[in-house]
């Protein structure tokens, strides 16, 4: 049986280097399912889907074919043969995305994919229902969090940085505390802290601190 490592928490609190950098010092791959979720609405506003529209994302998902591999430690997606790239990171996609992660036939979609990856290894797979919903299970669950003004400054830093935008502080925590208010408080699969999920606060941490936290943690001989 595979091992998951299950890691959760608002956005920019640091998920994805730690998961990345959990998962090369394991050998476990490296799962980012909140790109399921932007691809998804990356292809809902590509072919005119209203994202406002629960019913019509709910209709349109099935036929978003989203191929997954095993590929240099992480699992890639490929739509069409091709990497969504920094398309599935702009800021029209960033204020959809929570509306389409929202339909309860879209979260059912990824939350069977994101299952069936155990068939290519052991995980660490990060998002916002990983630890409550897809893999409950698993003995190594973490919530992690970070004030919102450290949250939005390492957004802001990685969009400039990627050339993915310029917008300024505010802007940044603006749209991300939008997007929590709704991941937190929709009907299916909320963001929540799971009940004995270990909280690690990385706010005034380096990420060498938050990665050793997460090792530390982890059940014996993983
Ligand atoms: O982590 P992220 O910012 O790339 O996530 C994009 C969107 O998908 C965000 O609105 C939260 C949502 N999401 C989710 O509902 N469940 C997950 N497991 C991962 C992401």
């Amino acid at each position: 049986m595979s091992k998951v490592i299950a890691i959760d928490g608002p956005s920019g609190a640091g998920k994805s280097s730690v998961s990345r950098i959990v998962g090369e010092r394991l050998g476990f791959l490296h799962v980012d399912s909140g790109a399921l979720y932007r691809i998804m609405t990356w292809q809902c506003l590509e072919n005119g889907v209203d994202t406002s529209d629960p019913s019509a994302v709910a209709a349109f998902a099935p036929k978003v074919e989203i191929e997954c591999r095993p590929e240099c430690g992480r699992i890639e997606y490929y739509v069409g043969g091709e990497r969504p790239g920094n398309r599935i990171r702009t800021p029209e996609i960033n204020a959809h995305a929570s509306h389409v992660a929202s339909v309860k036939e879209v979260r059912d979609i990824i939350t069977a994919t994101l299952r069936g990856m155990t068939r290519h290894g052991d995980l660490v797979v990060e998002g916002r229902d990983i630890t409550t919903a897809v893999f409950p299970d698993s003995p190594a669950r973490f919530y992690l969090t970070a004030s919102a003004e450290a949250r939005a400054a390492r957004r802001q830093k990685e969009e400039v940085e990627k050339g993915i935008a310029n917008q300024g502080a505010e802007a940044v925590k603006a749209s991300l505390l939008a997007r929590d208010r709704i991941d937190s408080s929709r009907r299916y699969a909320p963001l929540r802290k799971a009940d004995g999920a270990v909280e690690i606060d990385s706010s005034d941490l380096t990420l060498e601190q938050v990665v050793d936290a997460v090792v530390k943690s982890l059940p014996e001989g993983w």
